[in-house]
């Protein structure tokens, strides 16, 4: 038995996703959304293992708290500073991990397989709790150089200084410009998701050989990869991250390695 905490929760596609691989693979277990308040978070998770539950995932808002009531946090985890994925150990201890960081990786390696991270500069859009997972994992898979905007500049700095020298801060206004040297280019910001305003970001500057990706997964196609695949990019939608994000829990809580597909795909966006 696994579930998602957060609150609120029902938007959560996990039970969705992960109801879908338990049936695909003809396994018995349960995934169970929960709708946690922050008081009760610590409780929750005493409580959990000895119901019986392998582990969960964690959404807003006790992403970050979790790390503190875990007994074990990964180094990624540790870097990022929150963690989506609980697993309950048998003797009792609490694993905490993040999975974002792979699951954007795995989603651009799987949708764009002539991405070469190495290739250039990438440019980050947004710098707020998703960027980052993103950012992190850039760096890891050999990114040289990270170009980061965001409106609130202070958050990009923040990054920067947690990060290092591999990251440079561009000012929100001038965010077209720095896409012209860019072989990757991500928007982690909630802008075209929707309900919210469009990404304004003169998109004129980018290169034909950049792979550009989205977070927004709602819609499917935003304004920036409608844009780029005009443009003759490489482009990756949102979804696949969420889907990828997902295999490292589901294959340590149920002993198989999920396979992420169209059928996958189908069954989140029902
Ligand atoms: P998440 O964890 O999903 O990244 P977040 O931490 O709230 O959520 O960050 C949202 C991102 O979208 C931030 O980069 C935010 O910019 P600010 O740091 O300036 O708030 C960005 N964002 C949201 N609305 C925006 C808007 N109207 N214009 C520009 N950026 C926006």
């Amino acid at each position: 038995m696994a579930g998602v905490i957060g609150s609120p929760i029902a938007h959560s596609k996990s039970p969705q996703l992960h109801g879908h691989w338990l049936k695909v693979n003809g396994l018995k277990g349960f995934y169970i959304p929960m709708d946690v308040a922050a008081d009760d978070l610590e409780q929750v998770l005493r409580t959990l293992p000895r119901m019986g539950f392998v582990g969960v995932n964690v959404t807003v808002p006790h992403k970050e708290k979790v790390m503190e009531l875990a007994d074990l946090v990964t180094d990624r985890a540790t870097l990022i500073g929150a963690a989506n994925t609980l697993i309950f150990r048998k003797d009792g201890k609490i694993h905490a991990d993040n999975t974002d960081g792979y699951g954007f990786i795995q989603n651009l390696r799987e949708n764009a397989p002539g991405w070469v991270p190495a290739a250039g500069p990438a440019a980050v859009l947004g710098a707020g709790g998703a960027a980052r997972a993103i950012v992190a994992s850039l760096l890891d898979a050999g990114v040289p150089e990270i170009l980061i905007s965001n409106r609130t500049r202070v958050r990009a700095e923040a990054l920067q200084a947690d990060f290092g020298k591999r990251l440079s801060v561009v000012d929100w206004v001038q965010a077209g410009n720095m896409l012209e040297d860019a072989l990757t280019v991500v928007n982690t910001t909630s802008l075209g998701m929707m309900g919210k305003p469009p990404l304004r970001v003169p998109l004129d500057g980018l290169r034909k050989d950049a792979v550009v990706t989205d977070l927004v997964y709602a819609p499917l196609k935003t304004r920036l990869l409608l844009e780029a695949e005009k443009m003759g990019c490489t482009t990756v939608d949102g979804l696949g991250m969420l889907l990828y994000q997902a295999v490292p829990g589901f294959e340590r809580w149920f002993g198989m390695r999920p396979t992420v597909d169209s059928a996958t795909r189908a069954a989140v966006l029902r």
